[in-house]
């Protein structure tokens, strides 16, 4: 059936290998594709999540959730990096969707991808949002309130006494995280307000109705995308150093004061509700975390700009995953090692880690770097962040520049800027798109959606890799998965089974979303299809 007739391999390797006017320029290197690769991995994941899923799910053995996290995405990597290896094409997941399982499947890929790179972008902008707003009050600047978040999203002006107050209180068992000035409001804000002596009603309120900086940052990368992969790979090296040393001086400063009080125990016992903690939440603590992972494989989308892609491919992809995973890993134990887990509930949780070195340091040399390290970090997360967007928004326009040139997108998305050899046109219909979505929606609700997009993605991938060495098995391979009859299958299984413990409201919306996609394709893609077309004629 048509539905699933699969685009030819030497087809698709050909299409890889033009070269010309109208193709992507070869520019990059293992080592470019490796910073690539960390760019986009080491993100809001890493700065936030890690102290929610302490908090609410694993307690300390968070390590262990985080090294779950960390062996699914390998699984993941290694099937990605023999696809990247053999079928070097920017299309990534969904053109080995097309060359394994057909057309519609590849088509679902494509449109499921939209989650992982165009929300995923929009997810960190919003991240980076709150970031820069939080910076540039440090710096006593105060940006407009009604412009920094989505529309709806309330606030409330914290006066000096009362955030004096609110240092180090905590409401349910959870430290406040609250500083004086413009804070989102929230229910144990106000709880911990009125705790204190305040009287919410009689605070100054606003409500946000648009995040610009969200949609400022989104613009201006895309602009930057649209000029060229080799300047916009120079940057992203730059901004990659200055975030891991951020992240490696945390693990070296905070290591010496782990104290193993606080990994007792170690996996707090489960309060009777899956994913409480106990074994049940080291397991959803892994689906929480695994977000903090996503990226290593936007790099496969950079194979027709690789030098050698049957070498770098994999060489990008798997290295950069080791290197954050071996830095993940520290973190979380330093991290879960410097205070009682139960105050990890944070939007900063790495900087309540370094509030209580800091604390345990006052006085000693090591103490003045503690105090600088709030500053430190947010510093990094403004720079760290641009380049995790930068890896997305690249990835995507490759993703739909692929699909337009099988004709499943209109033709005119495939052009090539004539002197900057980008995709020029998907770049600035992403970027617009992405500018929008960051402007308008929270993150939460983008974020869980990024994550379930993404482990499906990772299951047809996995499957792919078994379809592919069963169909071509004499196909030369760059990169071979090992032990492919195991591995691959233990890759879609692992990510199901990361997917399977997501809330049902995600579940929900990944349905919806796959809807729409299957109606645009039974109405534009499977009519204009050069596959198609081509079998017909
Ligand atoms: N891994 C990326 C992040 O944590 C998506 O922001």
């Amino acid at each position: 059936m048509s539905l699933f007739r699969t685009k030819p391999i030497d087809k698709i390797i050909a299409e890889a290998q033009e070269e010309g006017k109208h193709t992507l320029k070869r520019a990059l290197g293992a080592w470019s594709l490796v910073a690539l690769g960390v760019g986009a991995i080491i993100g809001t994941g890493i700065f936030v999540l890690t102290g929610q899923a302490a908090a609410k799910h694993a307690g300390p053995a968070v390590v262990i959730s985080m090294i779950i996290a960390g062996v699914v995405a390998l699984f993941a990597a290694l099937c990605y990096s023999e696809f990247a290896s053999s079928v070097p094409i920017a299309g990534s997941a969904y053109t080995y969707g097309y060359a394994t399982l057909g057309e519609f499947v590849a088509w679902i890929i494509g449109w499921d991808l939209i989650l992982e790179y165009a929300f995923g972008a929009a997810t960190v902008a919003v991240g980076w949002s709150g970031y820069v707003v939080s910076f540039l009050a440090d710096l006593g600047i105060q940006f407009p309130i009604t412009l920094s978040a989505a529309p709806g999203t309330q606030f409330i002006n914290v006066p000096p006494d009362i955030a004096d107050k609110l240092q180090g209180i905590r409401v349910d068992g959870n430290l406040l995280a609250a500083g004086e000035g413009w804070n989102q409001m929230s229910e144990p804000l106000a709880k911990g307000i009125e705790q204190v002596g305040g009287t919410v009603a009689a605070l100054q309120t606003d409500t946000a109705v648009f995040n610009l900086p969200a949609f400022l940052i989104v613009a201006a990368i895309t602009l930057l995308l649209v000029k060229g992969i080799k300047e916009s790979a120079t940057f992203n090296t730059v901004i990659v150093l200055i975030k891991t040393s951020v992240v490696v001086l945390f693990i070296v400063a905070g290591i010496g004061y782990v104290s193993m009080d606080n990994f007792t125990p170690f996996v707090p016992t489960n309060t009777g509700v899956w994913g409480q903690f106990g074994v049940s939440g080291i397991l959803t603590g892994a689906s929480v975390i695994f977000f903090a992972y996503i990226g290593f494989d936007a790099v496969s989308t950079a194979a027709q700009e690789t030098i050698e892609p049957q070498k770098n491919m994999p060489r990008g992809i798997i290295g950069s995953l080791l290197i954050c995973t071996f830095l993940y890993v520290l973190v979380s134990f330093v991290m879960a090692g410097l205070v009682p887990y139960t105050a990890l509930n944070v939007p900063a949780p790495i900087a309540v880690a370094i509030d209580a070195a800091r604390t345990m340091t006052q006085g000693t040399p090591i103490g003045s770097i503690f105090a600088a390290f709030p500053m430190i970090i947010k510093i990094g997360a403004v720079l760290g962040l641009s380049s995790t967007m930068v890896v997305m928004l690249m990835g995507q326009p490759r993703v739909f520049y692929s699909m337009a040139k099988d004709g499943l997108l209109p033709e005119w998305a495939a052009k090539i800027h004539p002197k900057f050899q980008t995709p020029f046109v998907t770049t600035l219909v992403t970027g617009g798109v992405v500018a929008l979505i960051a402007a308008f929606f929270p993150v939460g609700l983008l974020g869980e959606l990024v994550s379930i997009g993404t482990l499906f993605a990772f299951v047809v991938v996995a499957v792919g890799v078994i379809v592919m060495r069963i169909n071509n098995p004499e196909l030369e391979r760059g990169f071979k998965v090992p032990f492919v009859w195991v591995v691959a299958p233990l890759a879609a299984v692992t990510s199901a089974f990361l997917m399977y413990n997501l809330p049902w409201d995600t579940w929900l919306r990944l349905v919806a979303w796959m809807v729409i996609g299957v109606i645009i394709y039974f109405t534009y893609g499977i009519k204009h299809s050069h596959l198609r077309k081509e079998n017909a004629g």
